[in-house]
């Protein structure tokens, strides 16, 4: 190369078919605009599958026929593909057959060739503050929609309830709450249950980003491992479910924080050092894939994509 300018290309990125049928525009320099990421575009045009840089396929399309893999198209040599999900091993159903198909992985897990979490800790800076009440009316609440009776969140929610109150809402308990009202209801309370669907590995969802660090309620996590969520949270912000033996005790300490307002305020200090950014939009993640191109390995080959995914 001899100017720098020369060596800066254009990146074109194929989403072929939007993530639970939903789609977003897609005009304009979106990475620009939304993530400040040059040089990188999207689109969800399908006749631009023999020129793009990289194809994305989102995993639960292709799991339930709403669409297919362009197994009858020359793929191009240089031609990336992308499986990607958000979702814990157990939800990505029908994997088996997709193997030797993807070069890279794009998911919440670390280990990811993309890995895109569903929120971030980053330094305060000045600008992101949190509102939080001081007039709680609520002990604990949880969202839950999908509620499972053998899932072990079920169990320790129908345990723990016989000594706390908890207020439920969600799908399940038919008490949807509006998006607009989520984070308001959930800010009343002291707790929020994060409870995940599974225990998988780096598998922590908007129930922890989203529901409680946002909502100003301290997270009572149920999920990977404290240390998991001590990599990637903020200092002294949760309380998780594995350090206690049994259910009672847990309830014990909740009311011990509840009451000592020292404890309790001890678990928002990191407001003062840190602040927390989630990802929502699928657009932002897809942008993501720019950033990490020049690191990616370019050859790679997922041959057993569902040993990765199970691992
Ligand atoms: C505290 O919340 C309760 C219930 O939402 C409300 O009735 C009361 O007016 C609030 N008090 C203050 C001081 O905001
Ligand atoms: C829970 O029950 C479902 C359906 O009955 C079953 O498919 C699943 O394997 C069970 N999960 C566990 C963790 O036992
Ligand atoms: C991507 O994966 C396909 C399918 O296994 C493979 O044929 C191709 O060589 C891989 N491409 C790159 C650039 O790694």
């Amino acid at each position: 190369g001899s100017h720098p300018a020369a060596m800066i290309r254009n990146l074109s990125i194929l989403l072929w078919h939007w993530p639970f049928g939903r789609s977003y525009s897609l005009t304009g320099d979106k990475c620009l605009e939304m993530s400040g990421i040059g040089h990188c575009f999207l689109t969800d045009d399908r006749s631009a599958y023999p020129t793009v840089d990289v194809v994305v396929f989102h995993h639960k399309e292709l799991s339930n026929g709403a669409s297919a893999l362009p197994l009858d198209l020359r793929r191009p040599a240089a031609q990336h593909w992308v499986w990607l999900s958000l979702e814990p091993p157990v939800n990505n159903a029908n994997i088996k057959q997709l193997g030797g198909v993807f070069n890279w992985t794009m998911s919440y897990r670390s280990d990811a060739d993309i890995p895109i979490p569903y929120g971030k800790t980053l330094p305060e800076d000045g600008i992101h503050g949190f509102q939080r009440t001081s007039n709680h009316s609520c002990f604990a609440s949880w969202v839950v929609s999908r509620y499972k009776p053998n899932q072990t969140r079920a169990y320790v929610y129908q345990s723990l309830k016989k000594y706390i109150p908890i207020e439920l809402y969600g799908g399940w308990n038919k008490k949807r709450l509006p998006d607009d009202r989520l984070l308001p209801t959930i800010s009343k309370c002291l707790f929020y249950l994060s409870f995940e669907n599974s225990e998988s590995k780096d598998y922590i969802s908007e129930k922890l980003w989203r529901n409680a660090f946002q909502a100003g309620a301290i997270p009572v996590v149920l999920g990977p491992s404290r240390a998991t969520c001590e990599a990637v949270a903020p200092p002294h912000s949760f309380i998780h479910v594995a350090d206690f033996t049994s259910v009672a005790e847990l309830a014990a300490y909740l009311k011990y924080v509840a009451a000592d307002k020292q404890a309790y305020e001890g678990y928002f200090k990191w407001h003062q050092t840190h602040r927390i950014k989630t990802y929502t939009d699928w657009r932002e993640r897809l942008c993501q894939i720019c950033l990490k191109y020049p690191r990616l390995p370019s050859l790679k080959v997922y041959q057993d994509l569902e040993g990765w995914v199970n691992s």
